[in-house]
């Protein structure tokens, strides 16, 4: 078996794989992506690819890997990165990893509303600008998560853990998905609303579709008009979602309250992008799953995604396709 990994990961993950004895592995041992034309030679006749999000794994990329390969395996849990419809073309079964990294991405996501409602980034930059002159009654004020009305659009896995964790800010829960889940309303005391009325009435919109056709710039000038101009927008799923420009000057034009982004189109996003100097903008670098912790477990699950596929047995966590 030719086996290409696409970056250096963590030890016990290459273990993992070093263990199938008989595997050739071809690592890409650095800290930046594979160059594309790196990837494209050094897929050649390969088996399994274990990819990351930043590789962008197309018709091109299968070709050049030809018949052999069978097994794709992504260290994340989003493969708009992978053409999918192209894999099953060509009978390539695709590992992903979800589950492992709910917790972690819901966890930010709550940290991105609670930042954004109470201008932590503006009051932290005012505090060390020497704007803090003195305690003012009505300075810095910003907006409660607590009581609030809070719109999940998208009520998957991630959605849900957000649900669970808004039960303690004793808040409105409105979800909207494709899917209407009523056993999940009734467990979670959530009420469903179409995109519309989830966008009209709440005071937190945090953003958990997965990047399709259909759910590219969803937000945009048109949606972003219809929310609440005291309103805060979350992005935790992929930067697509939103139309950049368009949430841009709708911060500027103050007609929402402000963004949280930890996805944003592109990525990354130049450093010299006008969100970055907007008060009402904050931005991480695509951090949600970001712990030890759940790092390794998502590099352990893309091997075992990797070794169970390639030896013709079920994946932990395959995509259906
Ligand atoms: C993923 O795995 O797709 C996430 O975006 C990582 O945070």
């Amino acid at each position: 078996m030719r086996i290409l990994v696409t970056r250096k990961l963590a030890q016990n993950v290459v273990e993992k794989l070093k263990a199938q004895y008989e595997w050739d592995l071809d690592i890409w041992d650095f800290d930046e992506p594979i160059p594309r034309d790196e990837l494209l030679q050094r897929v050649r006749g390969v088996n399994g690819i274990l990819c990351l999000l930043t590789d962008k794994i197309d018709a091109e990329v299968l070709d050049a890997a030809g018949d052999s390969l069978r097994i794709i395996s992504t260290m994340s849990v989003g493969y708009d990165h992978i053409d999918i419809e192209e894999c099953k073309k060509r009978s390539i079964r695709v590992g992903f990893t979800p589950d492992v990294l709910t917790d972690s991405v819901a966890d930010l996501a709550m940290a991105l509303m609670l930042n954004a409602g109470r201008r932590i980034k503006e009051a932290s930059e005012a505090a060390k600008n020497g704007q803090w002159t003195y305690w003012r009654p009505y300075w810095m004020t910003g907006y409660d998560l607590t009581g609030s009305t809070v719109g999940i659009v998208g009520f998957g896995r991630i959605g849900k853990a957000i649900a669970k964790r808004l039960a303690g800010f004793n808040c409105k829960i409105k979800y909207y998905d494709v899917r209407r889940d009523e056993q999940a309303e009734h467990e979670l005391g959530v009420e469903y609303a179409e995109l519309e009325e989830v966008l009209l009435t709440s005071d937190f919109v945090t953003l958990h579709v997965a990047p399709t056709k259909e759910t590219t710039n969803m937000i945009n000038k048109d949606t972003l008009s219809k929310m609440k101009n005291t309103a805060v927008l979350i992005n935790t799923s992929r930067g697509s979602l939103v139309n950049t420009e368009d949430l841009a000057d709708a911060l500027s034009q103050k007609q929402i309250f402000a963004a949280a982004l930890d996805t944003v189109n592109p990525e990354p996003l130049p450093s010299e992008h006008r969100l970055y100097s907007m008060s009402n903008c904050l931005i991480v670098p695509h951090i949600a799953s970001a712990t030890t912790e759940t790092r390794n477990k998502m590099g352990l699950l893309a091997a075992d995604n990797l070794v169970t596929g390639l030896n013709n047995q079920p994946m932990p966590k395959e995509i259906n396709i």
